[in-house]
């Protein structure tokens, strides 16, 4: 045995075939049905080393197609996707100290346009002067809005994208921002997302100048322009206690960048009122089910709990 010790692998393996057998009667046959046994179990593991390599330039090639602009999978997990899970024990605590400034919301547009484009409702509008915008705190330039879509599901239990502490929202609504210096061009960088979440209460009355012409636009494709009111209606503006992370936008495509608030007080919204969410159809004539994006792994990133220090 000690001799063998310092042979090649395959020396070594006779050697321990050899003495093996001798133990077991000096069996010849047993020492063949061995080594082919080996030698089988040697070829196995040639293979799968080959077949995971190839797996593995399969999965590169994916990749590089992404790069050049193909189609990227909704489920591909990329870094720094949204949305997530906020979990109320684990927030950092981040001041700010120059007030956050909504401009422009309680305007009235000179045009509101709803369109159900057979995955979500959107909302966009026209202003007679300048966009509706936010800037101050840790912002490092103003944002101007661009337009609001809207997560819900069948099942009182789900519907939002962002969930706390485990927890759906029925409603998400998400308020689009892009960067004021960029020409309204939504690149990688200057998104700036600001969502609210729903629970269940009486009528909204702010929300009806938006529910009551959901009817108009139940078929995918179908577009209505409503009489205008106020953003603001709909947004509420906050100042402090807000949360915030570094994410995506959650449909295609979703490596784009962007900073997310979410305003953590719910607002309400009635039963009926998301019933006339729950109506919309998607591009085959179903209803939609649901529309939101599975939560997304937070892995290395902190979620903020945002608060203005008054008194500087
Ligand atoms: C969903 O929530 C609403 C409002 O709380 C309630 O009236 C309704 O019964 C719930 N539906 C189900 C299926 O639980």
């Amino acid at each position: 045995m000690n001799e063998c010790l310092t042979c090649g692998l395959w020396k070594q393996l006779w050697c321990w075939l050899e003495e093996l057998s001798s133990r077991l009667q000096d069996s010849n046959a047993l020492k063949l049905i061995l080594a082919v046994c080996v030698a089988l179990l040697v070829l196995f593991n040639v293979y799968s080393g080959f077949a995971m390599a190839n797996r593995c330039e399969s999965r590169s090639e994916e990749e590089g197609a992404g790069d050049a602009g193909v189609r990227i999978p909704w489920n591909v997990p990329f870094n720094n996707q949204s949305p997530i899970n906020i979990e109320r024990n684990c927030l950092e605590l981040s001041y700010f100290n120059s007030p956050l400034i909504w401009s422009n919301y309680n305007d009235v547009p000179l045009g509101i346009r709803l369109e159900n484009n057979g995955h979500t409702l959107l909302l966009r509008a026209v202003f007679p002067g300048r966009t509706p915008s936010i800037d101050g705190g840790d912002l490092l330039g103003r944002f101007d809005f661009r337009e609001i879509s809207f997560r819900w599901s069948w099942s009182n239990s789900s519907g939002s994208e962002h969930t706390v502490d485990h927890r759906h929202s029925p409603l998400e609504m998400q308020c689009l921002h892009t960067d004021a210096f960029q020409d309204g061009c939504i690149s990688s960088q200057g998104l700036l997302v600001i969502s609210y979440l729903f629970q269940f209460s009486e009528d909204n009355p702010f929300f009806d100048v938006l529910v009551q012409h959901l009817v108009a636009v139940q078929q995918a494709g179908q577009a209505v322009e409503v009489p205008p009111f106020p953003l603001g209606y709909l947004m509420p503006a906050f100042y402090t206690n807000f949360y915030s992370y570094h994410g995506s936008l959650t449909e295609p495509p979703c490596h784009r960048g962007a900073e997310w608030w979410v305003h953590p007080a719910s607002l309400a919204i009635s039963e009926r009122q998301l019933n006339e969410f729950r109506q919309l159809r998607n591009r085959r004539g179903a209803r939609i089910e649901r529309n939101a994006r599975p939560v997304q792994p937070l892995q290395d990133r902190t979620v903020y709990l945002n608060r203005f220090r008054t008194g500087f």
